[in-house]
């Protein structure tokens, strides 16, 4: 033993003879080395390229310290106390544990910024105290928490117990003051999990790979209530102490609480919506298509699985549109026009009941099989409500979009099956794969035609029910279900162009709509100085034509051709947050300053990331735009969610060191 030390320090240190006492010296350190690298793990940054061999390799998911391929919670009992005086979750989580590697000795958890009071181990229903520890922090993994399996019993261990606290800043929870909300009647908190934002929360094996049930018991202050990602019970006493079972097996990222002054309308038996009274009544009747959507998605795409769904309105300062939390999805209200245009935003969140939760991506590198298939789901859902001429609509609308960003991102972040190369998964999700996404199953639905590829979808859903799918297996599966049995169509060359490679394949059908050609013609018509603003015909515009109109007007427009825009359209005074949004970015482009006190009204009450880090991007591009953005942001702080918080400070920070 001695000598074979000496041996690898004599190696490693490149000497040709050490002293004993030395060599005790080192060895400790050694080991202390293996015992830091073991705990302080570091991101696998996943290199490996593709190969049409590799279809059944499992990928370990580079945002998780789990070792969830030896063990897996299959699930958590979560007993916790919502504490709105200091921002705190606070209490015990059980997890179940299902072992594949025998003699697995040590169960890894993902945690970030938790504090962990105490382990226990539970072996035919004794629990002990167990060893654990917890690792150094990464910026974006967060710290693994190692819990010791092995005990005096000599059993396998069935349950672990963690009692711990989340932090004043846990990255996935937002809390807001009474006076933040719209009813200003009680304080707010929600949680938003996915990506990697469970485990600021629940110490938990934080992976989409990983599934599991859940129940809760959630205590919180007596006149709120509390929602969760489970079966809601609308007509529950709000008492603060509420019960919750979710008994379908989700993954973490789908896990979700929110707590306030809420309250609850039916839309139909099966469909309804929480939210503060002042909106309560707008948004039941805004969403009341809810259920006429979930039978179109049942008819096309095979029966809800989940019972209930149900959706949450949340404070304006949601970092996103939408979160298809199981049962109940976390909406912003910045879609809630008066006039249904927004509501794709229902349609895809309810079409996550089936891309997404029900068939999950393994990993964030395969989020387009989540966001890809919802997005052309969610557009099959708004042709069989709507019509066909406001899908074509909402897809031109889309493909502009993502044709812009192809022009901004580097090659290599055009891929479906995204590198995220370790960065910061929060940052890292563009149009690609959504709309890419979108555009590969519209491709294949035009190849196949909707009899045959609605089919293939319907099967693929069931044969993959409650499982997780990475970018191979879909291939392999789409070869032998969709390709090999109906040859000719669609070669594997073609798919493979699609899923690995960048951009978009040149035959990529882009269909246009004539609702927008009409738009077109009245704009050129108008560039042309060929008819004056008061001539244009937009009487039977609807919301996707005035986007699209006021999208494709030119950066460069004087001051008097906006100010007549504005004079005849009052674009500026929108209601639709939208259409705001499109309007502030043309008038900053065109250096149109009526728009700043509307502009600064918006930014401080809306913390949508999609609407407002555009507007801070185009602001940033002067200095007294910098200026103004600055001063607003430092107003709009405490009320914006930390997620917004970190992707407006990139773009101040970025553009500080140019002015
Ligand atoms: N699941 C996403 C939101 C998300 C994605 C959160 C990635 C965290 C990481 C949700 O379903 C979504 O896509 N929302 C969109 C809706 C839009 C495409 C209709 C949004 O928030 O804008
Ligand atoms: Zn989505």
């Amino acid at each position: 033993m001695f000598s074979r030390i000496k041996n690898i320090i004599m190696q490693q240190c490149d000497i040709k003879d050490i002293k004993p006492g030395l060599v005790l010296r080192y060895f400790l350190y050694l080991c202390a080395v293996i015992l830091s690298c073991h705990l302080i793990s570091i991101p696998a940054h996943s290199s490996e390229k593709y190969s049409t061999q590799q279809s059944s390799t499992t990928y370990q998911d580079e945002y998780t310290y789990a070792n969830y391929q030896d063990v897996s919670i299959e699930h958590a009992y979560l007993d916790l106390a919502v504490n709105f005086e200091q921002h705190i979750i606070e209490g015990f989580v059980d997890l179940t544990l299902n072992i594949h590697k025998e003699n697995t000795d040590e169960l890894i958890l993902d945690t970030r910024d938790l504090t962990i009071q105490s382990v226990l181990i539970n072996t035919n229903n004794q629990w002990v105290n167990a060893k654990y520890q917890l690792g150094q922090t990464d910026e974006i993994l967060g710290a693994k928490l190692i819990v010791n399996l092995t005990n005096s019993f000599n059993k396998q261990v069935q349950k672990v117990r963690v009692y711990y606290q989340s932090a004043s800043h846990a990255s996935g929870l937002q809390w807001l003051t009474a006076e933040q909300t719209a009813s200003k009647n009680q304080p707010f908190m929600y949680s938003q999990n996915q990506p990697v934002h469970a485990r600021s929360w629940i110490p938990i094996q934080d992976t989409p790979s990983v599934r599991m049930t859940y129940k809760a018991r959630i205590r919180s202050n007596k006149n709120v209530l509390a929602v969760m990602s489970a079966n809601n019970d609308p007509n529950t006493p709000k008492d603060g102490d509420y019960s919750f079972t979710m008994p379908q097996a989700i993954p973490a990222y789908l896990i979700a609480l929110a707590v306030g002054d809420l309250h609850f309308q039916a839309m139909s038996d099966m469909t309804g919506v929480y939210a503060e009274l002042p909106l309560l009544d707008k948004a039941a009747n805004e969403f009341n298509n809810t259920q006429a959507m979930i039978d179109v998605t049942e008819k096309l795409f095979g029966g809800y699985r989940w019972g209930r769904y149900d959706l949450l309105i949340l404070p304006p300062s949601f970092p996103y549109g939408g979160m298809e939390n199981p049962r109940l999805s976390f909406i912003t209200p910045t879609v809630i026009a008066g006039d249904k245009s927004l509501v794709n935003l229902i349609a895809h969140e309810l079409a996550h009941s089936w891309s997404g939760n029900l068939v999950t991506n393994e990993t964030w590198r395969d989020l387009w099989l989540n966001e890809g298939v919802t997005s052309y789901i969610e557009n099959r859902i708004m042709e069989e409500i709507f019509g066909e001429s406001r899908a074509l609509m909402e897809q031109s609308l889309s493909i502009q979009h993502l044709q812009h960003q192809l022009t901004q991102l580097p090659a290599n972040e055009t891929i479906l099956y995204v590198d995220l190369g370790g960065k910061n998964p929060d940052e890292a999700f563009t149009s690609i794969p959504y709309i890419k996404g979108q555009l590969f199953f519209m491709y294949l639905e035009n190849a196949y035609g909707r009899a045959v590829f609605d089919k293939f979808l319907v099967q693929y859903f069931n044969d993959h029910a409650f499982k997780s799918v990475s970018s191979d297996s879909f291939m392999t599966y789409m070869e032998a279900n969709l390709l090999n049995k109906h040859p000719d169509k669609v070669s594997k060359k073609k798919v493979v162009e699609w899923i690995f490679q960048q951009g978009l394949p040149t035959d990529t059908l882009k269909p246009t709509s004539n609702k927008f050609r009409l738009v077109d013609a009245q704009s050129h018509l108008l560039l042309n100085a060929q008819i004056k603003v008061n001539q244009l015909v937009t009487s039977n515009w609807t919301v996707h034509e005035w986007l699209y109109f006021i999208n494709n007007l030119p950066r460069d427009l004087s001051i008097d051709e906006m100010i007549t825009l504005d004079e005849h359209f009052d674009f500026t005074n929108s209601t639709n947050d939208e259409i705001s949004h499109v309007w502030y970015l043309l008038a900053l482009s065109n250096n149109y300053r009526v728009i700043m006190p509307k502009l600064e009204q918006y930014l401080l009450h809306i913390g949508r990331r999609k609407l407002i880090i555009p507007l801070y991007k185009a602001l940033v591009k002067s200095e007294s735009g910098f200026n103004f953005a600055t001063k607003v942001y430092t107003q709009a702080k405490p009320f914006y969610h930390q997620l917004a918080r970190n992707s407006v400070e990139m773009v101040l920070n970025e553009a500080k060191l140019k002015y």
